[in-house]
């Protein structure tokens, strides 16, 4: 199974989240995602915050909220403000054809959700999450009480899933929604919109990370501190 992030410095992740940050306008209604290259992006927007940016954020998990609450930045919810200008967030892997996988700190069903209720998705990763096919594995968030059906889904799928433990707590990892993960590996994903229409087939799945004709906007860091600007049609 892959790493969620393969050693390489923070360099590229910093200035793809502050890049991001930049696209921020004074007055809208933001998404915030989770994850340590959208943390980059929570810090900046809260630096423009105190020279006077006027801004509400969404937010994806318990660590963007705390995060934007210790930047100063005023948080709202989906209730109060459904459509959002624009979310900013993370990815595990992105292909050639700007599928994305997501999931690797476990938010990806409320990221999802702040997505699809966004006008702009900008993606911020370094340049480690490039590659041509997605072959990361995919987090997929179940129902505690549909682990063994989803699990035998998988493999049916011909998936090797696995189910998510903690670290510093003993068991499963359990996500801001109160539910289990299984990381499910494919191998290379030759058709990821397939793939992810299978999973979300499943009883019990509450959200898998495979985002597909999502993506608006992609900021990609480099370690040398440059950031590569990719507009998607
Ligand atoms: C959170 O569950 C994820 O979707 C993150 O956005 C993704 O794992 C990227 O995280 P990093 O920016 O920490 O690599």
């Amino acid at each position: 199974m892959k790493e969620r992030n393969p050693a390489s410095g923070n360099t590229g992740k910093k200035a793809a989240g502050e890049a991001a940050a930049c696209l921020v306008e004074d007055g809208s209604v933001i998404g915030l995602g989770t994850g340590s290259t959208t943390a980059y992006a929570i810090r900046e927007i809260g630096r423009k915050v105190a020279e006077g940016l006027d801004v509400l954020a969404v937010v994806t998990s318990y660590q963007s909220e705390m995060l934007a609450i210790e930047a100063g930045i005023t948080l709202t919810t989906l209730a109060e403000h459904p459509d959002l200008d624009i979310t900013i967030d993370g990815a595990d892997q992105i292909d050639a054809e700007m599928n994305l996988i997501k999931g690797g700190g476990a938010a990806h069903t409320r990221e999802k959700v702040v997505a699809y209720s966004s006008n702009e998705f900008v993606v911020v990763v370094d340049d480690s999450k490039m590659t041509d096919k997605l072959d990361h594995f995919v987090p997929i968030e179940v129902l505690p009480y549909a682990k063994e059906l989803v699990m035998r889904y998988v493999q049916e799928l011909g998936g090797e899933p696995q189910l998510r433990f903690a670290t510093r707590k003993d068991g499963p990892v359990i996500t801001d929604n109160g539910n289990f993960i299984i990381d499910a590996s494919f191998g290379v994903i030759d058709n990821a919109e397939a793939l992810s229409i299978a999973l979300s087939m499943c009883p019990g799945v509450i959200g898998h990370g495979i985002f597909t004709d999502v993506a608006d906007i992609v900021f990609i860091g480099y370690e040398d501190g440059s950031v590569k600007r990719l507009d998607i049609p």
